[in-house]
């Protein structure tokens, strides 16, 4: 494998080249030699003089709220009192994870090999209008495809997907990696109505409960569609994603999604703000665009307003410009030589399918399919580098989106975070997450400090 591949899908390089994912490896399954996705900002300041700080993200399997306060965690009642995870498990990041990788109760669905932490580098600044970040960690095998199309010579099938999943279907793993920041208020989010630990000593562990994807309490598709809040009739999702207890009216071992408060209860909630900022980079579903997903953690994990970075079609419905870039689609046995140079963006790249164009068995396309953010979903500007075994993500934000789906960061205030690590081929709940408690302090100390740069 070597560099001077560079541009040697001649046309499609020369038009992509915003996307400058340049290098190709002719290999299934090696990663790219060299990553770049576009930067759409500069960094006011110099990476160099600015603090780092290495925190280590550990695996954490099923261990959700509920088993967190439950009989059959150790710390529970100190937990409920607000003693921080920290008090008890400082250090032990490397225990933790070893043991829940392949734990008896709390990881029923092993990966084989699965990296008990992953250390997670964090730099942060700010100037007078943006907040900085600055992300690394190793990706030996990185991956910058999702899931895909594939055409069995019939029809449009779909293939890639997450481990472990796939490898039991024998199907080749394809999805992105991903890192993502969970921002808080200080002691401003309580892990449920009247309790005593809040956010700030518990972390992303009060938004993950036993009902969500791939957790032990996954209700069925069937429940969910037929619930009044979540289904057809309200807000139509097919599944649990992270959220707060305090839009909850109970609690129960499944944590209690079913259970939403009325919907004045949960504008009041949003309007005081009890609510969490979540930003995700993703290789393959943000990266290309230069931007990272921006969500929020409330009742469910959202989108912010507006145009999403990607669009999943249950059918392809995008295809290949083969006027700009001289094919339709991926051939297989080309798959990491073209599809991690090639994401397939609507109104760059991207037609729409058309079921007669020349396809060939083994012919792949991307299933999310990019697109240009609009509104609050594209506050996140985000460039991520992948080069030598490491990602290098670059995030900007500013300080004050004035948006009613974001936090508000302030100069001189501390906040709590928490991150969390895609790697591998995973998704949902397979990430590697921080060690609460996590602080992040702008121009003041905190576990993370953000110095002040530029005007
Ligand atoms: C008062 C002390 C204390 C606090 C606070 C505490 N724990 Fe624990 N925890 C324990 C003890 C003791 C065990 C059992 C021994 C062990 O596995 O380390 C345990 C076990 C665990 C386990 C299972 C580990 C395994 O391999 O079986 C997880 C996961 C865990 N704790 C996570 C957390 C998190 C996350 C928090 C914060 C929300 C937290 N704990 C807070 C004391 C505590």
């Amino acid at each position: 494998m070597t560099n001077n591949t560079r541009g040697r899908i001649g046309l499609g390089a020369v038009l992509l080249v915003v996307t400058a994912i340049v290098g190709s490896c002719a290999t299934l399954g090696g990663g790219p030699p060299e990553v770049a996705g576009p930067r759409l900002f500069t960094f006011p300041g110099d990476w160099t003089k600015v603090p780092a700080k290495t925190v280590t993200l550990f695996y954490p399997g099923q261990a959700s709220w509920e088993f967190l306060v439950g009989s059959g965690h150790p710390g529970a009642e100190p937990v409920k009192a607000g003693t921080p995870c920290a008090a008890c498990h400082a250090g032990q990041q490397e225990k933790l994870g070893a043991s829940l990788a392949k734990h008896a109760t709390l990881e029923p669905d092993p990966i084989p090999g699965k990296r008990a932490t992953v250390p997670l580098t964090v730099l942060a600044a700010f100037d007078g209008q943006y907040i900085y970040l600055r992300l690394q960690w190793d990706a030996p095998d990185p991956s910058v495809t999702h899931t895909l199309w594939r055409y069995d010579g019939k029809k449009w099938v779909r293939a890639g997907g997450p481990k472990p999943d796939v490898l039991k279907k024998g199907i080749a793993p394809s999805y992105e990696d991903r890192v993502a920041v969970l921002i808080g208020d200080r002691d401003g989010i309580p892990a449920y109505d009247g309790a005593k630990v809040t956010f700030s000593q518990a972390g992303c562990f009060i938004t993950c409960h036993n009902s969500m994807r791939a957790m032990p309490k996954e209700p069925k598709q069937a429940e969910i569609k037929a619930h009044p809040y979540w289904g057809n009739a309200g807000k139509k999702r097919d599944d649990i994603r992270k959220y707060l207890l305090i839009t909850r009216a109970g609690q129960d071992e499944a944590g209690a999604w079913d259970k939403v408060k009325s919907p004045a209860e949960l504008e009041r909630l949003r309007q005081a703000g009890r609510f969490l900022d979540l930003w995700q980079w993703r290789a393959a579903r943000s990266n290309p665009l230069g931007h990272a997903g921006d969500d929020w953690v409330f009742d469910y994990r959202w989108f912010d307003k507006g145009k999403n970075l990607f669009t999943s079609p249950g059918e392809p419905k995008w295809m290949y410009d083969r006027g700009k870039m001289g094919f339709v689609a991926i051939p297989e046995a080309k798959l990491k030589e073209m599809l991690d140079k090639f994401p397939l963006i609507i109104g760059r790249n991207a037609v729409p399918f058309d079921p007669t164009a020349p396809f060939k068995e083994g012919d792949l396309l991307p299933h999310p399919v990019l697109q240009e953010p609009t509104e609050s979903v594209s506050d996140v500007m985000a460039s991520g580098t992948w080069a030598a075994g490491r990602w290098t993500v670059d995030l900007r934000r500013k300080l004050n989106t004035g948006k009613p789906d974001d936090k508000m960061l302030a100069p001189g205030k501390v906040y709590d975070i928490g991150f969390s690590v895609f790697e591998d081929r995973v998704s949902n709940r397979r990430h590697h997450v921080t060690l609460p408690p996590l602080t992040l302090g702008l121009g003041v100390d905190a576990d993370v400090k953000a110095v002040k740069v530029g005007p």
